[in-house]
């Protein structure tokens, strides 16, 4: 049988379930599939090509056999096992932090930097979702007139967490229409009706959250340059979708049309924008698509050679399971 050996560590998670969806659509031969959770998931089956796929616990695993191995089942998981998957023979394309900004793995969006992987790399990193929606909007115009400094600020959904997150919106919007208390859980302060300027731990050092801090090294080690990155992420009580609203300054000044033009041909950015009419896009409108979302395209008067804009994407999809199933299509070319 063609193709390869396929894993999916977190397959009953959030993203792990995406990354089926993804792999499904996408992928065209599949020699096997494994899929792997903790030892509360064992034995539970998932339906996968007209298959009944029995969940291994990944405690009790065996790696042999693996040609490729999705790990999206939180950063400690892949510090322990990712690395015995790669000495078993597997390539993993990780989507946790726990590689990121390590030299020896390249930190990848297909369509911005796929070259960083080399022939000897069995471990690669998929970037963090923030991170990756806005390079990709950004990334076409940092080509022909390099960034110096981004300033942006994040509104992101709360399946990035993860299913427990998605259950406490739920239940904390229905106690407070209730006119209940909503129980805190997940997040430091109830989510549902609220925002929350906290994503990740608190580093004394910069004064960062650890997500804007991952948007600040991650974005230079992709684009490959020293960019100042200005971060504020926010959490809010969205299911599903992020947005981010980004100003970039350039070195050289440029037309907005320039900018647009550059928008529009790149490879899976959509423009939507057309302000006058209220068209731009919002997370509830991207559901389920792959491309990253580009509106309020506009110039900042307060300051030359610098643009705002407003970037949408389906986090859960463009921001983890299609960046990471992309990686495994152009690495193999064996997808649709
Ligand atoms: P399980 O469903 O058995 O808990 P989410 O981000 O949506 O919360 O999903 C996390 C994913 O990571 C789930 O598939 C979960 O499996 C899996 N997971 C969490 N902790 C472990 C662990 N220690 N070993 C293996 N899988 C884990």
């Amino acid at each position: 049988m063609t193709g390869h050996v396929l894993g999916v560590v977190g397959a009953t998670g959030a993203v792990g379930q995406k990354i089926l969806k993804v792999i499904d659509e996408r992928v065209k031969n599949i020699k096997a599939l494994r899929l792997f959770a903790s030892a509360r998931s064992a034995k539970q089956k998932i339906a996968f090509r007209g298959h009944l796929i029995e969940v291994e616990d990944l405690e009790k695993a065996n790696f042999a056999g693996l040609d490729y191995a999705f790990f999206s089942a939180g950063t400690e998981v892949s510090e322990k096992y990712a690395e015995r998957a790669v000495e078993a023979g597997a390539v993993v394309i990780d989507n946790t932090n726990a590689f990121r900004m390590r030299c020896d793995v390249p930190l990848i969006v297909p369509e911005v930097n796929f070259h960083a992987i080399k022939p000897h790399h069995k471990l690669i990193a998929n970037p963090n979702c923030s991170t990756i929606q806005m390079v990709c909007a950004i990334a076409p115009i940092h080509k022909v007139n390099p960034i110096k400094r981004i300033v942006v600020s994040t509104y992101q959904s709360v399946s990035g967490t993860g299913t427990e997150a998605i259950e406490a919106l739920k239940t904390q919007s229905a106690q407070i229409l209730n006119g209940e208390n909503p129980t805190v859980s997940v997040y430091p302060r109830p989510i549902g009706f609220n925002l929350i300027p906290q994503i990740d731990v608190y580093i004394p050092e910069s004064g960062l959250y650890r997500e804007e801090e991952k948007m600040v090294n991650e974005t230079c080690k992709i684009l490959e340059s020293n960019i100042a990155v200005c971060p504020t992420t926010v959490r809010v009580p969205v299911f599903c979708g992020h947005s981010e609203a980004v100003n970039i300054e350039l070195t050289n000044e440029m037309s907005l049309d320039r900018v647009r033009n550059l928008l529009a041909g790149a490879e899976d950015v959509v423009l939507i924008d057309d302000p006058a009419n209220s068209v731009y896009p919002t997370p509830l409108e991207i559901q389920d698509k792959d491309e990253v979302f580009v509106g309020r395209l506009r110039r900042d008067m307060t300051l030359p050679c610098a643009y705002n804009m407003w970037v949408v994407a389906d986090n859960l999809r463009r921001g983890a399971a299609t960046n990471a199933v992309k990686i495994y299509c152009k690495m193999t070319e064996n997808c649709k």
